[in-house]
């Protein structure tokens, strides 16, 4: 396995991939790698010829007062993890190789980012979908793979693929949890022991929504008023956003007549924690 710094190095790569005639498969990341991130590797890996994972805290998706300088990182953890998991390359360029100086270019969806995530986080998906679209370029991937745990950039990404004609196939993998439910992200080293107690309401309000649906609850209020009354039991919690969404269109919906996403962010503490189920 290769640990290439430059977007050079791995269009060169890329190059003689191509030559030969092998898939390419694109694992997106900002690194700190976990079983949710080795989840998608491994289907990757499965589904391609050769793989690259690109392990890049993306600056311009970071508002002003959010975590850019204390996101966590461990390349080393990160390329043995991607090296056991049979990825090709880690790409982990540094900000300047990603951006020049001058650097004027952004890809901005509209629509599907106003809800949820973009209405907290204003500036985020034109900095995903910017970095996002360059990873695509550099790998030419043939499929790129993302997780559900981030379910409206999922959506995100499949509309701007869709809508700039973007030659590449996008997979959504399941959300991986930890035993006791709470959804696996890179930001959950942040939370102190009590914290990580508290931490758990997300996953108990998620499956008591799920719950109430699949008892044949259709009225989507009723449902979040449930949600947000358990979040609300936690004195660490403080409730960001629950809301229903259509699925795919991220458009505010009220009634479970249709796919939803149900969708919450939540700050324990100072640490801002997302989770999410899917009605179909
Ligand atoms: P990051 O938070 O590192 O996540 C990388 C990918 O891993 C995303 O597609 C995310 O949905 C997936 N992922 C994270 N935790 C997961 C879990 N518990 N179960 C399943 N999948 C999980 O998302 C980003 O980075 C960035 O926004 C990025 C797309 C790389 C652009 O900078």
């Amino acid at each position: 396995m290769k640990l290439a710094k430059t977007v050079a190095e791995v269009k060169e790569a890329v190059r003689q991939w191509k030559k030969e005639g092998l898939s390419i498969g694109l694992v997106p990341t900002m690194g700190y790698l976990h079983e949710g991130h080795k989840c998608l590797i491994d289907r990757a890996v499965k589904e391609n010829d050769r793989v690259i994972v690109s392990d890049f805290v993306n600056p311009i998706q970071f508002g002003p007062k959010e975590d850019l300088a204390s996101y966590p990182r461990d390349i080393e953890a990160d390329c043995k993890l991607c090296e056991d998991s049979g990825a090709d390359i880690v790409f982990n360029p540094e900000v300047e190789e990603m951006y020049a100086e001058n650097f004027t270019t952004f890809v901005d969806t509209t629509g599907v980012t106003e809800e949820l995530c973009g209405k907290s986080r204003p500036t985020h998906f034109r900095g995903v979908c910017t970095v996002v679209s360059k990873l695509f370029n550099i790998s030419e991937a043939d499929r790129a793979y993302f997780g559900q745990k981030d379910a409206q950039q999922l959506a995100v990404i499949r509309r701007m693929v869709r809508d700039l004609n973007m030659n590449i196939e996008i997979i959504g993998c399941p959300i991986i949890r930890e035993k006791d439910g709470l959804a696996k992200s890179s930001r959950n080293t942040y939370l102190s022991k009590e914290e990580r107690e508290a931490a758990l309401v997300l996953s108990k309000a998620i499956n008591a929504g799920k719950k109430m649906i699949e008892e044949g609850e259709r009225d989507g209020d009723k449902v979040l008023s449930e949600m947000r009354k358990i979040v609300e039991q936690e004195k660490l919690a403080r409730i960001d956003y629950i809301e229903m969404v259509k699925w795919d269109s991220i458009e505010i919906h009220h009634k479970v007549d249709q796919p939803v996403l149900v969708a919450m962010a939540v700050f324990i503490g100072k640490t801002r924690l997302i989770d999410n189920f899917i009605w179909e």
